[in-house]
């Protein structure tokens, strides 16, 4: 234990820290379609694997608000790991459009066929076997062993973090925090109702503690934070240095037949939106655009707006090339060329198509 740490928290501190927030959590706890409510909890209920797993897995990168309906849908159409396992990957990939990431949607379906032919359908309780799955990375493997098999684990997401380092009043970058608010994690993790516990967490993070004017006033552990008694939560966690992300540059290709159908590909399993079906594009070239060669014969028109989409490591400007094809070559799928293209067409390729109908006059 770092001794720095331990300054000014005695063990009653610790204890009264984690009831006074177990205490908040039981009257306070979000209503979320994944989660057993805490009166159940405390009765002896324990969720559902599978359902921790997916919204999990579903708010790696997206948020609660958005991922709510998503979930709902997904579990109404595979309500459990055999369900899943059946599924067509491109039925699951249809519903994950919107939510982006479509990494996560592949890696469910190879995560559920692991877990049927090698664990009859259930999870290892074991952060070890649960780190050979497909997309399971450290924080889901303890957010599943803490909140589905109420095993103790340190789960620490960006709002654990800032209410470590508030509570702790621990000055720098995250960054170079992270062990030290693992350490003080720890010194609060009960072994009681572990999973309420990471839960209350993110709920103290999610509305009270919040990166920007937190509550205090309302908050079940301000006497215990040392920013609130220092007056530092505005300072606590220390901005982060902004990274400057690359811009790539390419082509989307929108053939339109006479029919007014759209030819289509489905792209490459690997690689990004890999398995999706998608107008044909350019490669992205970072800072310039790509030679314009479009895939098929026709004559070509680029539409003025730019499509523009951010991922994790780069931005990305699609311009629109648009054309009447007078035949469509072997290799491309015709589909309605309307709004209601909701196969595993992502949101991205959806904006071109619609920047398509609305301005394109053959
Ligand atoms: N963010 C990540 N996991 C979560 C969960 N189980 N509940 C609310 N927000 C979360």
């Amino acid at each position: 234990m770092n001794p720095k740490l331990n300054h000014n928290f005695h063990l009653v501190n610790r204890q009264d820290t984690t009831n006074a927030l177990i205490k908040w959590y039981d009257k306070n706890a979000r209503k979320l379609p994944w989660r057993i409510s805490p009166t159940q909890s405390k009765n002896g209920v324990k969720p559902d694997p599978y359902r921790v797993w997916i919204s999990e897995i579903m708010l790696q990168q997206t948020g609660v608000k958005v991922v709510q309906p998503y979930f709902t849908k997904f579990i109404n159409n595979w309500p459990d790991i055999h369900c899943l396992n059946q599924a067509e990957e491109t039925d699951v990939l249809a519903l994950w459009s919107g939510l982006g990431y479509y990494r996560r949607a592949r890696n469910l379906k190879a995560c559920a066929e692991i877990l049927c032919t090698e664990y009859q359908g259930h999870f290892p309780a074991d952060e070890k076997l649960l780190l050979k799955l497909p997309g399971i990375g450290k924080y889901t493997a303890a957010a599943i062993l803490t909140i589905a098999f109420g095993i103790p684990s340190i789960v620490v997401d960006g709002n654990v973090e800032r209410i470590i380092a508030r509570l702790f009043n621990l000055r720098g970058s995250i960054d170079k925090l992270k062990p030290q608010i693992r350490e003080c994690m720890l010194m609060i993790s009960p072994n009681k109702r572990p999973g309420d516990f990471a839960q209350a967490m993110m709920d103290l993070g999610a509305t009270i503690c919040k990166p920007l004017n937190p509550q205090c006033p309302n908050c079940p552990i301000d006497s215990f934070c040392k920013a609130h008694k220092n007056r530092t939560t505005n300072i606590i966690p220390a901005k982060a240095k902004r990274k400057i992300k690359v811009l790539r540059k390419g082509y989307v290709y929108l053939g339109i037949t006479k029919s007014n159908k759209i030819a289509m590909v489905v792209r490459p399993k690997t690689g990004l939106l890999g398995g999706m079906m998608c107008p044909p594009s350019s490669e992205w070239y970072i800072d310039k655009h790509p030679p314009n060669n479009p895939p098929m014969p026709g004559t070509w028109v680029m539409l003025n707006p730019i499509v523009r989409h951010a991922f994790t490591h780069f931005d990305l400007e699609l311009s629109v090339m648009i054309a009447t094809i007078p035949h469509i070559p072997k290799g491309y799928i015709l589909k309605s060329f309307d709004i209601s293209i909701t196969d595993s067409t992502p949101s991205l390729m959806k904006k071109a198509i619609i920047l398509g109908l609305e301005n394109y006059k053959p």
